[in-house]
């Protein structure tokens, strides 16, 4: 019952500025509504406009992956120090603590494999049961150029009114067909297509004059890692990643298939939040590896509200 005793009056505030409110931290995403904006943030942290998501979807077209065999062993030690995981719906329910908590941009497209036609692939996962799962955002590869491209594209199209509708935003990922060249002519084709089409966010592979991609897309870029490197390369690749404008990386292969996962992805995140140069990001995975030798583990997860200027 509405209670009347002690009522307060509202106190005058005329003469207060009222602050706040009007900015956000992503490129594109200003006038998007609360729902979409708290979901993204929650993905892509305010404290430096950078994430690092874990991808670990890659069963969905290639059943058990070298490293995700097992998921959950794969996935108890990462999620501490994932700013998001990026996976199915499958491994969600039946891999993932509900308690864990990460945000999870879970994977709508599938009904491929490696033995047919790779760009066969559709939406597959109702935004009901994203809602069910309270994901954060909805990934959906699209496939410019490859052989079935209006169909990918057709069903992305339907998956951004959908996500409107839900206020849940939707990540493309500009997946390559097999004939298709990885520079950065076909990538901003690719990615400025998908911000065209409604993308929040995209997901891309690192390329020559990767600052063409990042500096034509209106919205957020992430770095899709690719195959494994040496763990050196594959910092240098996500630092320069970020210093040509993207807003993070979606890794997968370059971290769980590390020797040291952990340390790896220990030493992203340095990369990604920090600014490390990757040849001090490196140490951090080399310290982690010499000490989970020892059956120990080093730093813990740093905060990114102490971001290094
Ligand atoms: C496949 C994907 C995967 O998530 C992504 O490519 C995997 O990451 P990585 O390449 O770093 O292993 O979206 O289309």
């Amino acid at each position: 019952m509405a209670d009347l005793e002690g009522l307060a009056e509202a106190r005058d505030v005329k003469t207060k500025k009222v602050e706040g409110g009007a900015h956000f931290h992503l490129r594109g995403s200003a006038h998007l509504d609360w729902g979409m904006k708290n979901r993204l943030a929650r993905i892509i942290k305010p404290d430096t406009g950078r994430t690092v998501m874990l991808a670990v979807d890659h069963g969905y077209f290639q059943g058990p992956t070298s490293g995700l065999e097992v998921m959950e062993s794969t996935l108890e030690p990462l999620i501490p120090y994932a700013d998001c995981l990026m996976l199915t719906r499958g491994i969600l329910r039946s891999s993932v603590p509900p308690g864990a908590q990460v945000p999870i941009v879970l994977r709508v497209s599938g009904g491929n494999s490696v033995l047919s036609e790779l760009s066969n692939e559709t939406w597959n996962v109702s935004v009901e049961d994203c809602i069910r799962l309270n994901v954060s955002g909805m990934a959906m590869s699209i496939y410019v150029g490859a052989p079935y491209e209006h169909q990918t594209l057709a069903a992305f199209s339907d998956l951004i009114d959908a996500g409107y509708e839900a206020g849940i935003p939707v990540l493309a990922v500009t997946a390559i067909g097999r004939d298709m060249v990885r520079d950065s002519r076909y990538l901003s084709l690719a990615t400025r297509m998908a911000a065209e089409m409604g993308a929040n966010f995209v997901k891309t592979y690192y390329c020559e004059n990767f600052e063409r991609v990042t500096g034509t897309c209106p919205v957020p870029i992430v770095m899709a890692g690719g195959k494994k490197l040496p763990e050196i390369e594959a910092l240098t690749m996500a630092h320069n990643a970020v210093t040509e404008g993207a807003t993070g990386v979606d890794m997968g292969r370059n971290i769980f298939q590390s020797d040291c996962p952990i340390g790896m992805i220990k030493a992203v995140r340095a990369v990604v939040h920090y600014d490390e140069k990757p040849q001090s990001a490196i140490k951090i995975y080399r310290d982690e590896k010499t000490a989970s030798k020892r059956g120990a583990t080093t730093a813990k997860k740093p905060s990114p509200s102490t971001k290094k200027k």
